[in-house]
């Protein structure tokens, strides 16, 4: 009985000894297997158990679980040591080094334009509205006073969406990408009695092969502005206005007669300053603009014999360009950070 109590002690000294010392979580349950496996040390001298005496079997029993318990603490603290270990970083961290900084965003530069735009109406009293970009006939063109073979009407010209087989209400009205911002003047004046004061910033589509100054789709700006005796003379001092605001206090505008349909009479706005100039040009022509037409009015049901008002339309690519000396417009859509970040 002494020998066999005697042998408990150094085995489980030298037991926990070699647990404590796994170098690794792999060499530690190659340890476990030794002493506490199946086939352990340890194991083994708990066999022998059953060959003691009825007398000698409480104490070697006690002692025994108690050690057995000592050892498998000592692999739990030991293996979570290990883990522990193995999750750290292989390398200490040098906190003395250099961050590194995430790229910030920035703004596209036709972005910018357009809340420039947006900010130098908002001065006078403007608010903006939007509309939808996939349009129907009669808000882009028919509303608008434009006949029924005006050329942007043609299918060359205008993205129309394929006709539903069994449309619900049944309509004629077919479904296109607007070809340009005018058609939100008509949901205006529809949705709300005058006067109205709004510009309409937004993406316009047309059947427009890409080049250096066309595209697919482009952006624009609609003006509306419907009041009581509003007249050109309100329409060229806002134009100019908004001008000097986006481009300097050397910008000139001039007028020249032109022709829409939704307007009467109508010009086109050309533009110049310094930077036309330097383009070798004297006026560079930047928008349409006009009295609206007494048949627009008639048609949302404004009354023409008491209310006037001017709109005007600009495309947004047009400005940025001028303003940056881009000469391509497909840089835009390019999605270029070594173009981007240049704004
Ligand atoms: N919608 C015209 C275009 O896309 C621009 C324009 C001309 C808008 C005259 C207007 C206007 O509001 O009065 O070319």
């Amino acid at each position: 009985m002494a020998g066999f109590l005697d042998e408990i002690e150094p085995l489980k000294q030298t037991a926990l000894a070699e647990l404590k010392a796994a170098p690794d979580l792999a060499a530690l349950e190659q340890t476990k297997g030794m002493w506490i496996g199946p086939n352990g040390k340890f194991t083994a001298l708990m066999k022998q158990l059953g060959t003691l005496s009825k007398e000698e079997k409480p104490a070697a029993g006690k002692l025994i679980n108690v050690a057995k318990v000592e050892l498998e603490a000592a692999l739990a603290e030991r293996r979570s040591e290990l883990e522990l270990a193995a999750a750290l970083p292989k390398h200490p961290t040098d906190f003395t080094l250099p961050g590194r900084r995430r790229a910030l965003g920035k703004l596209h530069p036709l972005t910018q334009v357009t809340d420039d735009i947006v900010r130098a109406f908002r001065k006078i009293g403007f608010a903006v509205a939007d509309g939808p970009e996939i349009e129907d006939e009669y808000h882009c063109f028919d509303a608008l006073n434009t006949a029924a073979d005006h050329p942007a009407r043609d299918a060359q010209d205008t993205f129309y969406l394929a006709k539903p087989a069994n449309p619900q209400p049944p309509s004629a009205n077919s479904h296109l990408l607007r070809t340009h911002t005018s058609s939100v003047q008509i949901r205006v004046m529809k949705s709300q009695p005058p006067p109205v004061r709004i510009i309409v910033p937004g993406r316009v589509f047309r059947r427009d092969n890409a080049d250096a100054t066309h595209n697919p789709t482009f952006h624009q700006v609609e003006g509306l502005y419907v009041d009581k005796n509003v007249t050109v003379g309100d329409l060229k001092g806002t134009v100019e206005f908004v001008f000097r605001e986006l481009m300097g206090d050397d910008v000139k505008i001039r007028f020249r007669p032109h022709y829409f349909s939704y307007t009467e009479p109508s010009y086109e706005i050309d533009f110049t300053n310094a930077l036309v100039k330097k383009m070798g040009k004297d006026w560079l022509e930047i928008a349409g603009c006009g009295m609206v037409h007494p048949q627009v009015f008639e048609n949302v049901g404004y009354d023409p014999a008491v209310w006037t008002g001017w709109a005007f339309g600009f495309g947004i690519e047009r400005i940025a360009m001028l303003r940056y000396g881009i000469n391509d417009i497909r840089l835009f859509y390019e999605n270029d950070v070594r173009f981007l970040k240049q704004f």
